[in-house]
């Protein structure tokens, strides 16, 4: 019955098809769970200038946003206005007028924020003009003081935007970079160059300054957890778990450190610092209070978290004195941005995650990596 047979063929392709067209988009959508934005992404991923802006595009706008000095931007809920020139600390942009630089936003507070400290590093390298996706300028805005880089959206230039990752673009000699980002140049991916960043480590940590009620909550919340003890030494803990496993399992063939890399990270502390007191924020507080062991009770819990309000317990971790990660962004902005000893889990799996070869290649003093198993 040949004609069955192709019938069959032809049922059995389809749904073969399908079936790769649903993974493919499964795995495309990044594993990032419970990222309210995540339908957004895809519709800001670039903002195409040269388009009127519509009143109700506005859908991420939060009111009381602090603009930078110089960018006169007219950012009222649907009373944007279109402009020919950005600014950026001491330069200008003006359209068509020298290379205009982009990257993607994706991910949460600590993906944003690596790719907003490798784009800053990026233009002051090649000397291009830095400008964010909407989204990543909404967000960081909304927890930080005074960043500097401008957002695309009211840009009225008509750019092709040429995208392309990291990587791709990094390998271009220095005349093929001017030429294309003429025409704006988009980084895909998540980029995050912790090495190239760190070189301008006291500016990065300049933009990434809290405004004053994280910092204040953070201070009165060290203030409860220390009661009445005395000479504390903070030591910051973040136990990144739920989510992550899949990521590294399915990444990474890898699994989440466990209670022995902590307790190791914190015997070191215990010995460097008899007064320390651990102050632990993480995705998996249940998991923290029956896996971490105390000794004389000096492991406190912040307070009850929200995941979609991320920036708490990034300024309570900052507000500490040294910092204990495990991995993954959030975590590594908590440790930069706090200044202090830092340790993290190296070795979780046969290849190192991005960070964690980004982190390696940085060479960041009062850094080190414990064997996370
Ligand atoms: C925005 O407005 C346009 C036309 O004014 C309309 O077609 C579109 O559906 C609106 N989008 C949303 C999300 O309300
Ligand atoms: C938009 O802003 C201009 C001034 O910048 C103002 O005159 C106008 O009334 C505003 N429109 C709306 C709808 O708010
Ligand atoms: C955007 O720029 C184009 C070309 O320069 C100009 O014709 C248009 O009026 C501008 N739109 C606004 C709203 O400024
Ligand atoms: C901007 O220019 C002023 C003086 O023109 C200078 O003092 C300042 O350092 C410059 N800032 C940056 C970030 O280059
Ligand atoms: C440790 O952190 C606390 C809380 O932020 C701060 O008050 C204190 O000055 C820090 N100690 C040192 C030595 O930096
Ligand atoms: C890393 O930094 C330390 C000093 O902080 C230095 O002694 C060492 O040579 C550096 N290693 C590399 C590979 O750059
Ligand atoms: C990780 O493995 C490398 C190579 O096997 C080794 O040199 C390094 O000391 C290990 N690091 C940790 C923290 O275990």
């Amino acid at each position: 019955m040949p004609r069955c047979n192709v019938k069959r063929t032809v049922l059995f392709l389809l749904i073969v098809g399908f079936t790769c067209i649903v993974i493919h988009s499964c795995r495309s959508s990044d594993w990032l769970t419970h990222d309210p934005w995540k339908l957004k992404e895809k519709e800001v991923k670039l903002v195409i200038p040269l388009r009127q802006i519509p009143n109700n595009q506005s859908f991420h706008l939060k009111p009381a946003i602090k603009l930078s000095h110089q960018n006169i931007l007219a950012l009222n809920q649907g009373n944007a206005s279109l402009i020919h020139e950005l600014h950026f600390q001491n330069s200008t942009f003006i359209c068509r007028n020298g290379g205009i630089l982009t990257v993607k936003s994706g991910g949460r507070l600590g993906n944003l924020m690596g790719e907003y400290a490798t784009l800053w590093a990026l233009a002051k390298r090649d000397g291009f003009f830095p400008v964010l996706q909407h989204r990543t300028y909404i967000t960081l805005t909304k927890y930080f003081l005074e960043t500097s880089i401008p957002t695309i959206t009211n840009l009225n230039c008509s750019l092709k935007w040429n995208s392309m990752n990291l990587h791709v673009y990094n390998k271009l000699h220095k005349e093929e970079r001017i030429k294309i980002a003429k025409e704006g140049i988009f980084i895909d991916g998540y980029p995050t160059s912790v090495s190239l960043f760190h070189r301008h480590r006291n500016d990065i940590v300049n933009e990434f300054r809290f405004k004053k009620h994280y910092v204040e909550r953070a201070q009165a919340e060290l203030h409860r957890l220390r009661e009445n003890r005395q000479d504390v030494v903070f030591v910051g803990v973040h136990v990144r778990r739920t989510d992550y496993s899949q990521f590294l399992q399915g990444r990474f063939q890898a699994q989440l450190v466990g209670e022995t890399y902590f307790t190791r990270a914190m015997n070191y502390f215990r010995k460097k610092f008899p007064s320390s007191l651990f102050v632990v924020a993480s995705d998996d507080m249940d998991w923290c209070r029956s896996h971490l062991k105390p000794q004389n009770n000096d492991i406190v819990y912040a307070g009850n978290r929200n995941i979609e309000s991320p920036a708490e317990d990034m300024a309570l971790l900052v507000a500490c004195n040294h910092t204990i990660i495990s991995y993954g962004n959030f975590g590594f902005w908590s440790a930069y941005l706090s200044g202090g000893e830092v340790i993290l889990a190296g070795n979780i799996s046969r290849m190192p995650t991005e960070l964690q070869h980004s982190i390696r290649s940085a060479n960041i003093s009062h850094w080190q990596f414990f064997p996370g198993f």
